[in-house]
């Protein structure tokens, strides 16, 4: 009896000395690079900080879609990732730099959707389709809300980091300041 005692003590010890040396050297690298050690990490830091450091990535909140879009434009940019790898990546990516829960606002813009939606959209506009071109690209369209649509789902293609929560305040924006001109009367 006594040996087995003596026997389990032994092991608890050694486990706990290979958790403490499997510990330290990964809160090392956590401290380093501020990506939080969870399955997935590995990857990332493998593939995506050889060109740019880690703080280009924890700026960002994007959901599984767009992270997933962001992987395939740093792919068309030059990364190399292999397939089976972008979906552990997305997934951890999103887990710790998902999309940051809607401002408490919500009530307000159910009562006025279109203006404090077209409003939101304002500022996506500025912020994701103003980097490759100028306004003047959108101005000189009219488009109704499908064709804005259609139009934001090409840029998306192009490389436009819009997120799928993103689309409609986009849209609404860009159909009410560029919707179709009003038939000239009289025709
Ligand atoms: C071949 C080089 C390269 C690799 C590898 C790379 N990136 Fe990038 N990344 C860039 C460049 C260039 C920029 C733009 C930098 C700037 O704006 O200063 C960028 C910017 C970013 C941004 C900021 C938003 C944006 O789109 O401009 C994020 C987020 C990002 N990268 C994530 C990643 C992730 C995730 C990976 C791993 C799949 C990765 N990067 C791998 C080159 C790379
Ligand atoms: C990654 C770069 C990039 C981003 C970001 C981008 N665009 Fe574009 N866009 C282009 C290119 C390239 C063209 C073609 C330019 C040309 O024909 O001279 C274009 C053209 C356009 C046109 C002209 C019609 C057409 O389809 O050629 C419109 C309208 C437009 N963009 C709207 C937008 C909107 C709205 C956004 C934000 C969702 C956006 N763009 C973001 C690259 C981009």
């Amino acid at each position: 009896m006594r040996r087995i005692i003596k026997l389990t003590v032994t092991l608890f010890a050694c486990g706990l000395t290979i958790i403490s040396s499997l510990s330290a050297p990964r809160a090392t690298a956590q401290q380093q690079d501020g990506l939080p050690e969870s399955a997935g990490v590995e990857i990332v830091r493998g593939q995506c900080l050889n060109c740019h450091e880690a703080d280009l990535i924890v700026q960002q909140r994007l959901s599984k879609t767009g992270w997933t879009r962001e992987i395939e434009k740093m792919v068309r940019w030059g990364a190399t990732v292999k397939d089976s790898d972008k979906e552990p990546m997305a997934d951890y990516l999103a887990r710790h730099f998902g999309q940051r829960p809607l401002k408490a606002a919500t009530g307000q813009a159910a009562a006025t959707p279109d203006a404090s939606s077209a409003e939101r959209g304002k500022a996506i506009f500025e912020n994701k389709c103003l980097l490759c071109h100028e306004v003047d690209l959108t101005g000189q369209q009219r488009l109704s809300r499908i064709g804005w649509m259609r139009e934001v789902e090409k840029m998306i293609r192009w490389g436009a980091t819009v997120t799928d929560a993103e689309k409609d305040p986009l849209v609404d924006y860009l159909f009410k300041n560029y919707g179709p001109r009003p038939r000239t009367a009289g025709k």
